[in-house]
């Protein structure tokens, strides 16, 4: 079974062709970053504009790289939520009338369920059950992953996600958007030891996060540090890697708390933080020597991509999933809203 699958939740547009024997065909992703950083952030109504532009030529070559023809696929699916409401009804238009004409099935996918099933597109995918950390832009959670499709949340942020927190903290010290990963290039160079920043909700019990402090002690310090003018380099340095500090030990704190609590001996992480070099080299460590292993999709598949559209799709086609003749997209869909697979 082949089927075509779109992601245009938010700023990136992307394409994959995806065969359940035969794996990833292709995969084509167009980053909307240069539109947006005149703005400092995701501009909606700019983002939905270019994903009319850019999706069906995407279409095109993926198709093409796939050396597959319309005839070939047996459904397409695309991002049906959670996002910017105007750039997922370009992705959920184009992919509902695609099979439209083609015939074939559509499936309306969760963006948080493709990125927790990414990592089953790498050589040695992770077991079922196991705990997963969905850190991504928007979304900061503790979940337990029984089987695909059956998600139980165990803890949440309760304000700010941990890749708003790297955001925020990079745009008060001057950095472009999108803040995570240059913020992380910076932290690089500094010395986390010399600014101690809060690491909330650490010292109470349970899995819940919050990260709003962050950027309000990023703020203070940012201002106590500018007396004499701009901040040098080593102070914007210094501040980056203690913010990096704070924001990995929280998350490595929580998910080996999760861990204990349900006893899995595999992790999952998901999301665009997935990328956190300091995270992945923590974690491993912590869940080694606890003799548990974490799972990540590869780098370029833990920020938005089609792969993991397609993989969640074929997942929800093969369990009967369809979508009616209507183009629907939620901008709010609670993921624990989505029925069990299988
Ligand atoms: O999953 P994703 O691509 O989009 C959402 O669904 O939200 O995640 C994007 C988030 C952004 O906040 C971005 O700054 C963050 O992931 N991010 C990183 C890194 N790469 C991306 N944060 C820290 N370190 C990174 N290397
Ligand atoms: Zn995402």
């Amino acid at each position: 079974m082949r089927i075509l699958a779109l992601e245009s939740s938010c700023d990136e547009s992307a394409v994959a062709v995806y065969d359940d024997a035969l794996g990833l065909l292709a995969h084509e992703i167009y980053s909307q970053v240069d539109l947006h950083r005149l703005y400092g952030g995701v501009v909606p109504e700019l983002a939905s504009r270019d994903h009319v532009q850019r999706l069906l030529p995407l279409v095109r070559s993926a198709l093409a790289a796939a050396d597959t023809t319309p005839s070939q696929l047996h459904g397409v699916a695309y991002t049906a939520g959670p996002g910017l409401i105007g750039a997922l009804l370009t992705g959920a238009a184009l992919g509902r009338s695609l099979a439209y004409a083609w015939n074939v099935p559509a499936v309306g996918v969760h963006h948080l369920e493709g990125h927790l099933l990414a990592p089953l597109l790498e050589p040695s995918p992770p077991p079922f059950p196991h705990l997963a950390l969905l850190v991504s832009g928007g979304h900061t959670m503790l979940i337990d992953v029984a089987a695909a499709g059956h998600y139980v949340l165990l803890g949440e942020t309760r304000d700010d996600a941990a890749g708003e927190a790297f955001d925020k903290s990079a745009k008060l010290l001057g950095l472009p958007y999108p803040g995570g990963p240059e913020l992380a290039k910076l932290a690089m160079q500094g010395r986390a030891s010399r600014f101690d920043f809060p690491r909330p909700m650490l010292d109470r019990a349970g899995l819940e996060f919050s990260f709003s402090g962050l950027k309000t002690a990023v703020s203070l310090a940012v201002k106590a540090q500018s007396t004499s003018g701009a901040l040098s380099d080593d102070t914007r340095a210094d501040i980056a890697a203690g913010v990096q500090e704070a924001i990995v030990e929280t998350l490595v704190t929580k998910t080996l708390r999760a861990l204990d609590d349900t006893g899995y001996e595999a992790i999952v992480v998901a999301g665009g933080v997935g990328a956190n070099r300091l995270l992945r080299q923590r974690l491993d460590g912590a869940a080694a020597r606890r003799g548990a292993k974490v799972f990540y999709p590869r780098i370029e598949f833990c920020t938005d991509n089609a792969a993991m559209i397609a993989v969640a799709g074929m997942a929800r086609l093969k369990a009967g999933s369809r979508e009616t003749d209507a183009i629907r997209a939620r901008a709010q869909w609670p993921l624990m809203e989505l029925a069990p697979l299988g």
